[in-house]
């Protein structure tokens, strides 16, 4: 039975999908866990594969049209669920032989102006990706010039982030902030060095602000420890990140607490290592879209994918990993 792509789904490019099915084997068959449904492009793609069951997951309201549509063709094969992918434990008991991850924004979300997650938009400040209590606009008028500066330059990896922060607390004693041109104009007044580089001079203050809005470390943190716990020995988790931040946390997670390196690692002590074996060897191997995909999808040039193996050890809560990224968290506990 054929379906109609919807607009939505139309307007979506999954990201190394042909690399994400490689790694994933799906023709095996197997439970598939989809932590970031989307477009539905992987989710879809894994059911083409007869023996495969899917189970997806999205914070965003918007994709259950998307979501609905696949549940009604394999009803069998596939369910849905509206929840933060750091709550998966609420809704799935059973183990899985397979979690995939695409992290961050989807292209539906960005280009939907109204939710104001690009720099086009003339809209709201929102940047709330479905199940947030906050949007970047109530951030943006009520922290204080230290608490912009610290989101901006730590979540952002923006140098300039304390002369932008000055600027909008001074823009804001004149008139609240409510729309998204409204910060753009007040970033490119403030960076000295806009037009030496080839990225757009809001990327990353905006990513700042999408990070702390979402909590999306604090959700990567606990989403991958809790859906390892999900994971069949054997099984694998692979991940597409598109930031330095996700990358650096992804490697640390997979390197430290696997075979090959637990062991050695100075922030266990020997006589605790063997429990903190949650992966088979893991080199380190990075996996980046073909020059293909490139030429046609610009925004997955940031796209890195890795992807572990689950060792046959019990499952064993890896609490340096919290120790390790406390910095980043503890900038996403500030309170608004
Ligand atoms: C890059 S898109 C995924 C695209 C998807 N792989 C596809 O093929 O269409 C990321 C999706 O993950 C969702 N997402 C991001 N963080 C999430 C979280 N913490 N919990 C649940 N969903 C999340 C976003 O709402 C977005 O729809």
């Amino acid at each position: 039975m054929k379906t109609q792509k919807s607009s939505l789904e139309l307007s979506h490019f999954p990201v190394m999908l042909s690399e994400v099915i490689e790694v994933s084997a799906p023709s095996k068959g197997g439970l598939f866990l989809d932590c970031t449904f989307g477009g539905g492009g992987y989710s879809s793609k894994l059911l083409q594969y007869p023996k495969t069951k899917v189970i997806g997951l999205d914070q965003d309201p918007s994709v259950f049209s998307i979501a609905k549509k696949l549940e009604k063709k394999f009803s069998n094969r596939f369910n849905f669920y509206q929840i933060k992918f750091s709550k998966i434990n609420s809704v799935l008991k059973e183990c899985v032989d397979t979690i995939i991850f695409d992290l961050g924004l989807s292209s539906i979300q960005l280009n939907n102006f109204e939710r104001g997650f690009s720099f086009k938009s003339k809209d709201k400040l929102d940047m709330n990706m479905g199940m947030s209590d906050i949007s970047a606009q109530k951030a943006i008028n009520n922290l204080s010039e230290n608490q912009l500066r610290l989101i901006i330059k730590i979540l952002g990896e923006e140098k300039e982030a304390s002369i932008i922060a000055k600027n909008i607390v001074k823009a804001r004693l004149e008139k609240k902030i409510t729309r998204v041109d409204e910060l753009v104009n007040i970033i490119e007044k403030s960076k000295k060095k806009k037009f030496l580089s080839n990225i757009n001079p809001c990327t990353k203050t905006f990513q700042a602000l999408r990070i702390f809005v979402n909590k999306e470390i604090s959700e990567l943190i606990e989403g991958i420890i809790n859906a390892t716990k999900l994971l069949k020995p054997g099984g694998k988790i692979l991940i597409v990140s598109f930031h330095s931040i996700e990358d650096k946390i992804i490697k640390y997670f997979f390197s430290n607490y696997s075979e090959n390196k637990s062991r050695h690692s100075r922030y266990f002590p020997d006589n605790q290592s063997e429990e903190n074996i949650l992966f088979k060897k893991y080199y380190n191997h990075v996996i980046r879209p073909s020059k293909k995909e490139l030429s046609i999808n610009n925004p997955s040039r940031s796209a890195k994918l890795r992807f572990a193996t689950r060792s046959e050890n019990k499952f064993v809560y890896p609490h340096h990993l919290i120790q390790k990224f406390s910095n980043y968290l503890d900038i996403e506990a500030i309170n608004v």
